[in-house]
């Protein structure tokens, strides 16, 4: 039935792979989603960029036909997700949808039963189990039972799992959350590797890194609203390309450092008071010189000073002129305001 709907369908590189318009979900006074609009070309990555609790899961749930929105409409490469669902199925592979699959049975035979319940005959099925095995560099793994695999094996082998049906539209929620460096930029590779075999990738990420590694496309969701949409340099050049991050030596001096921070890199700055910490983007890391002079003519002894990537906190901060708000998941941020820093 799916190879029935995917012979119809012809897709090219340009065509809208989603077009979404006005999403809004609210569970009870909630609403998770709030208005969203996305527009995805086919053949590229696109990025969905927010904290915790921002609404990308609610987000992609709806886009892949799992959830349905209170109003506004959501296309995937012209079907409606509402009304065409059986289509829009077809069409899709949502990471995750596989989580029940059976522990004491090895990483083949798993895969081997996707396939054949997919339709795909037997030796199809053990053919096309290889291929991805390799594909993700699983196949030293292939013929241990699930349940001594890792939780980075295993997330590649739901992915894998979800391209049996080489959909032309894959949602990856979270892909890398909790991997170890490694793991994660194999998950990268991966995720390029299927964009250049002709699939389109929606990834959600609480990543700036991840997103700019990936992405050619990313929209920044804060609070179920899309506070920023643009390429990645774009993104960037709003932000800065780096962060400035210092701290003074006599905490009576943090009002004047800020003052001179500001003044000299003309930019917003987040202080932390009781720390004595100062972070800034910064657009032109030349400026760090200049900087330093003014500091030590106002009679500002420093600490410590260094320039680093752009936070997702300094995007947000930047973007929607507060810190990222949630609980938890972005813990690393130690030098925001108080209440932003509040867990
Ligand atoms: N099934 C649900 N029932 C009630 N509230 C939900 C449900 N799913 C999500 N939410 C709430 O909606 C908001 C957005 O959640 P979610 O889409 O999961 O965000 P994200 O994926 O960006 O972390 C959160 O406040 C969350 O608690
Ligand atoms: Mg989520």
């Amino acid at each position: 039935m799916g190879v029935e709907h995917k012979e119809k369908i012809r897709i090219t590189d340009g065509d809208w792979a989603v077009e979404a318009s006005g999403l809004v979900k609210a569970f009870g006074a909630n609403r998770a989603v709030d208005g969203v609009n996305l527009n995805v070309r086919a053949g590229t990555i696109y990025g969905v960029l927010g904290p915790n609790g921002a609404g990308k899961t609610t987000t992609i749930r709806m886009l892949a036909t799992l959830l349905r929105p209170d109003t506004g409409t959501a296309r995937i490469f012209g079907h409606d997700a509402v009304k065409e669902s059986q289509i829009v199925r077809q069409l899709i592979g949502v990471t995750g949808q596989y989580a029940s699959v059976d522990e004491s049975l090895s990483a083949t035979e798993n895969l081997i039963i996707f396939s054949r319940l997919l339709g795909l005959g037997r030796a199809e099925s053990r053919r096309k189990a290889g291929e991805l095995l390799e594909e993700f560099g699983l196949t030293e793994a292939a013929r241990r039972p699930l349940k001594d695999f890792s939780g980075g094996m295993r997330r590649r082998l739901d992915l894998a799992a979800s391209l049996i049906a080489q959909p032309p539209l894959i949602f990856l929620d979270e892909p890398t959350t909790g991997l170890d460096p490694r793991t994660r930029s194999q998950m990268w590779d991966t995720i390029r590797r299927l964009v250049k075999t002709g699939s389109t990738v929606l990834l959600t990420t609480q990543y700036l890194e991840e997103a700019d590694q990936l992405a050619d496309r990313i929209a920044v969701i804060d609070r179920g609203q899309v506070v920023a949409e643009g390429t990645v340099d774009e993104l960037k050049s709003s932000v800065g390309t780096s962060s400035l991050h210092l701290s003074v030596q006599n905490p009576q001096d943090i009002e004047t450092a800020r003052q001179t921070v500001e003044r000299m890199l003309k930019v917003q700055s987040i202080v932390s008071y009781e720390a004595g910490k100062i972070t800034a983007p910064m657009a032109n890391a030349d400026l760090v010189t200049d900087l330093l002079i003014a500091l030590r003519e106002a009679g500002i002894r420093l600490a410590e000073m260094s320039v680093q990537k752009p936070t997702l906190d300094e995007v947000f901060l930047t973007i929607t002129g507060h810190g990222v708000k949630d609980e938890g998941s972005l813990a690393s941020y130690e030098y925001g305001k108080a209440e932003v820093a509040k867990v």
